[in-house]
């Protein structure tokens, strides 16, 4: 789901990173460099961290309606404004399985262009992402073997034959299987669902009120959240509507298709967006792009595009060449489109790379698309897996309600995926949804959301910010999350991109600085031009050509 972003890499270089916040005073002089130097505490403790910022380990109840399961540690970060009275902003930067700690050492200057350079950026790892507990690894001690099922479960699925399709839906199950049979994970990772999280974020805002003087029944929660931020902060909003003083919620999910695992509403912008690829070429000129080839129109550049597809199609390539520095891998033509898809994640700084792994595919030359993807690194993962995890935690929020029970209904789903996104569905049908069927963890009855409530009004209105083609949550998630939450309103941006995060828009940011200032809310209606154009704005990074990293949501 990404939903990430959300996680397409944040521009180096569109904003300076510019360090002034000084550090708050409540520290004993330590400086640490790794949250498992701090001892958890089950009130807030800031001790300075990473040179620039406070950190806090909290001890938090595994289920907040029952102590006796014990209990489990989150790791939040804080960039400090000069304002020794700021309000903490909490943020999410997608996922499932995002870290907020990770998010703020790369996004803290474009937060504070977007929402303002008065407030404190507080980034946390919910449960069961890197710094917190409890665990979701369904490979502790062993990332090379996780790595070796990952490539077999996550990776597109191929349609062509009932045999491929049956290939795919067994990788699927195997991960459920597996991840069900292993200890850590089938003990205490059911308690890492999203509607456990929004009671974290309770949580924390009544303990710094507490911490200030202020009484912790009236705290409300500042949010910035981006993808899967999204679902979290709706979650929140149904959960606690009048302890809300802002909520920003960018890159919007159908928070009751993704509850409800029918992934149907994702994709319906997946195809648009990727398109404008041909057009923002055409446009760009062959100066500019490197796929244009003096083509005389866009259907040309596409049709060259699938010239190459169909190549792929008809014959995958190995790509295996030790002074490449990666793996030996097959690419096949699902690895391509779906690294078309991921890249309309963010196409300003994905397409220049895009047409410089199709001009080398025209060549026939495969090496690039194998390392632009980065779908062959040697890099073994770390403790810490962003698949099983966000795998893990939408499987758990969905509480069985994917109801993929055989093969005839795996494969009605796939084929609605691919009717509905010929780029995005090969990658999405296979590794979001899909692997739930088989995973035998389910939330405790506390834990289990029960919807939104049409009408739900919320202490403050909520600002949705879609982008006008979002490849991974078309706007209309957000035109259908607004119209559940009273007096809430959809700001549109007019980009081909996953979200919002760190894009050029002084017109957004006008919007977005004041709803967090003031909560006054854009006009209805009201969408926002960007100064960002494709091929044209953007400059590559010196080195290796890459596409940013790909998340689903
Ligand atoms: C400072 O705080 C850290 C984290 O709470 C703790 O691990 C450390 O022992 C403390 N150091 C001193 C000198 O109190
Ligand atoms: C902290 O700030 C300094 C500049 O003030 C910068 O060089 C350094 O990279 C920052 N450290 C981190 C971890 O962000
Ligand atoms: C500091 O923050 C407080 C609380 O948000 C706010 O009322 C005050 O105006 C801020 N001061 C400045 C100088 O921004
Ligand atoms: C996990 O957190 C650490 C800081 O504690 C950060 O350096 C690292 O990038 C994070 N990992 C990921 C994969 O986000
Ligand atoms: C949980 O994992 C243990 C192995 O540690 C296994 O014995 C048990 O059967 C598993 N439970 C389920 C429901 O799979
Ligand atoms: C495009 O046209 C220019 C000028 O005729 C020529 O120099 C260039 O080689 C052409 N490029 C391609 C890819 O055909
Ligand atoms: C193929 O592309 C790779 C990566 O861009 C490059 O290093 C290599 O030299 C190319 N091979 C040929 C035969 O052009
Ligand atoms: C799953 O449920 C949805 C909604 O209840 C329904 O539209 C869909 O056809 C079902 N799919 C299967 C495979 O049963
Ligand atoms: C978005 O911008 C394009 C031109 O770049 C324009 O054709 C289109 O109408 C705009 N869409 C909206 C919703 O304003």
């Amino acid at each position: 789901m990404k939903f990430s972003p959300a996680f397409a890499a944040v521009a180096a270089g569109l904003f300076p990173l510019a360090l002034t916040g000084p550090l708050k005073s409540q520290d004993n002089g330590t400086m640490v460099y790794d949250f498992s130097k701090i001892k958890p505490s089950p009130e807030l403790n800031w001790t300075p961290c990473y040179e620039n910022y406070t950190c806090s380990l909290l001890e938090v109840p595994l289920d907040y309606e029952d102590p006796s399961v014990g209990t489990t540690n989150v790791a939040w970060i804080k960039w400090s404004s000069q304002n020794a009275s700021a309000e903490d902003v909490l943020v999410n930067p997608g996922g499932p399985g995002g870290s907020g700690v990770e998010f703020i050492f790369r996004a803290f200057a474009n937060l504070e262009t977007k929402l303002g350079s008065q407030f404190n950026f507080v980034g946390f790892d919910p449960r069961g992402v890197n710094n917190s507990g409890p665990s979701m690894s369904c490979f502790p001690g062993s990332p090379v073997g996780r790595k070796i099922l990952d490539a077999e479960a996550f990776t597109p699925v191929d349609d062509s034959t009932e045999y491929t399709l049956r290939k795919s839906y067994e990788r699927s199950g195997m991960w459920g299987e597996w991840c069900s049979g292993v200890h850590a994970v089938n003990g205490t990772a059911k308690y890492a669902n999203t509607v456990a999280v929004a009671n974290d974020m309770r949580h924390y805002i009544e303990l710094r009120a507490k911490s200030i003087g202020q009484p912790p029944e009236e705290a409300k929660l500042w949010f910035y959240g981006i993808s899967y931020g999204t679902v979290l902060g709706a979650t929140y909003a149904a959960l606690f509507p009048d302890r809300i003083a802002r909520m920003m919620l960018d890159g919007v999910v159908d928070t009751e298709d993704y509850y409800n695992t029918g992934w149907k509403s994702f994709l319906w912008d997946t195809d648009a967006a990727a398109k404008t690829f041909y057009a923002n070429c055409f446009e760009a000129g062959a100066e500019n792009c490197k796929f244009h080839g003096n083509s005389t129109s866009p259907k040309e550049i596409e049709e060259r595009y699938l010239a190459i597809y169909d190549t792929l199609k008809k014959s995958p390539q190995a790509v295996a060449d030790p002074a490449l520095g990666i793996q030996p891998v097959v690419v096949t033509a699902e690895d391509l489109s779906s690294a078309f898809f991921t890249s309309a994640y963010d196409a300003v700084k994905n397409w220049p790379v895009l047409a410089e792994v199709f001009t080398e595919l025209e060549k026939g030359n495969y090496s690039m698309l194998a390392m632009a993807t980065q779908r062959a690194s040697l890099v073994v993962p770390t403790a810490y897996d962003l698949q099983d995890t966000r795998t893990l935690t939408s499987c758990i929020d969905a509480n069985g309600r994917f109801n993929v029970s055989n093969f005839d209904d795996y494969k009605e789903h796939i084929d609605f995926m691919i009717k509905q996104s010929f780029y995005g569905g090969p990658l999405f049908g296979a590794i979001v949804g899909s692997p739930c069927y088989a995973l035998d963890i389910y939330p405790p009855e506390s834990q289990i959301f029960h919807g939104v409530q049409p009408g739900t009004k919320t202490s403050t209105p909520i600002l949705w910010i879609g982008s006008t083609l979002d490849a991974a949550t078309a706007i209309r998630g957000a035109r259908k999350m607004s119209s559940l939450f009273t007096g809430s309103e959809v700001l549109e941006v007019n980009v081909t991109r996953h979200g919002t995060m760190s894009i050029t828009s002084p017109c957004e940011d006008e919007y977005t600085r004041a709803y967090f200032a003031s909560t006054s809310l854009p006009p209805p209606g009201t969408v926002c031009e960007v100064e960002d154009i494709p091929f044209i704005t953007y400059t590559l990074p010196e080195g290796p050509a890459r596409l940013a990293k790909r998340d689903a949501l």
